[in-house]
Formats: structure tokens, C-alpha cells, sequence
């Protein structure tokens, strides 16, 4: 099974995204984390980013908030599919991560979740979701995940 690419901006997002882990976790589907930051280390963003292959990776994850750059930042540099994670905080506690996430100009393309850890969690599932389009493995997961939800 290929692996998914998990980034958020701050040290302060990573409780929110564990959630995102845990899923894969639960699943056994392998991930890479990494916390990269757009506007304070482009550079370092750009290097990881670089270095996703589309035969290894099936999609990329990436949580921020506030102005909520990131998604779309690492989405200008990949053509593999990015999932968007709003995070709380701030002011407008993740509102304003959220309209940046889903108000990418055309062209560029970000799927938005929800904002915070059930967006984190539903980003996990959809990103086996696309893997589960040409991978069996992937499929049967999904099938176990969804029976283990039933009674939850
Ligand atoms: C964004 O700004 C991060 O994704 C985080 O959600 C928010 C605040 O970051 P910190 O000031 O906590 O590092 O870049």
C-alpha cells in the first residue's frame, strides 16, 4: 500500500492532527509527519514536498489555521491530491482556516475537511478512500473500519 503525507504548520496543530495518526494507526496504513510551516519555512516546505513520489504517496494531508496557507502552498507544488485540515485556534477559531482552505482560486485544487480533529480524522479515511480506488488492501480496511464504527 502506498503511504500518505501528513503536514501540518505549527507544533500547536499536532494534538489536532493526531487524530489523523491514530486513524492510520488503527487502519496500518504508513504515513510520514511532518510539522513545516509555510510562511515561516518555505524552503524546508518546498524540500519535503519535492520529495513526494507519486508511486510511494497517494495523497497528501496538510492542517493549518488561522490564514491557513499551507494546503494550497504544498497543492502548488505536487499533483498529488491535498487534503485540507482547518485547525482550531486563534480568533476566529478555525474559521478562518476553514474559508482558506476552501476558497482556493481555480486551478490549484485543496479538498476541504471539517475544522479540527473530526476533519483530521475524516481526512485519514478519505485518503485510504483514493487508495482504495486501485488497491484491494486498501478496501478491505475500510470495509473492517466501517463495520468496527457501526456501534460506536
Ligand atoms: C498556523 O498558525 C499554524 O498552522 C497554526 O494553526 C497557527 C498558529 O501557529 P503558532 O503560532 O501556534 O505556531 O501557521
Amino acid at each position: 500500500m502506498k503511504k500518505v503525507a501528513v503536514i501540518v504548520g505549527s507544533k500547536s496543530d499536532r494534538e489536532q492532527m493526531n487524530k489523523a495518526l491514530e486513524t492510520f494507526d488503527k487502519l496500518g496504513v504508513n504515513y510520514e509527519f511532518r510539522v513545516l510551516s509555510a510562511h515561516r519555512d518555505p524552503e524546508a516546505l518546498h524540500e519535503f514536498v519535492a520529495s513526494l513520489e507519486p508511486s510511494e504517496y497517494a495523497a497528501v494531508i496538510a492542517g493549518a489555521g488561522m490564514a491557513a496557507a499551507l494546503p494550497g502552498c504544498v497543492a502548488a507544488q505536487t499533483l498529488l491530491p491535498v487534503i485540507g485540515v482547518p485547525m482550531k485556534g486563534g480568533a476566529l477559531n478555525g474559521v478562518d482556516a476553514l474559508y482558506s482552505i476552501v476558497q482556493m482560486p481555480k486551478g490549484v485544487p485543496v479538498g476541504s475537511m471539517a475544522i479540527g480533529s473530526s476533519g483530521a480524522v475524516n481526512a485519514a479515511l478519505y485518503a485510504v478512500r483514493m487508495m482504495a480506488l486501485t488497491d484491494d488492501e486498501a478496501r478491505k480496511k475500510l470495509e473492517e473500519y466501517r463495520e468496527s464504527i457501526k456501534t460506536a
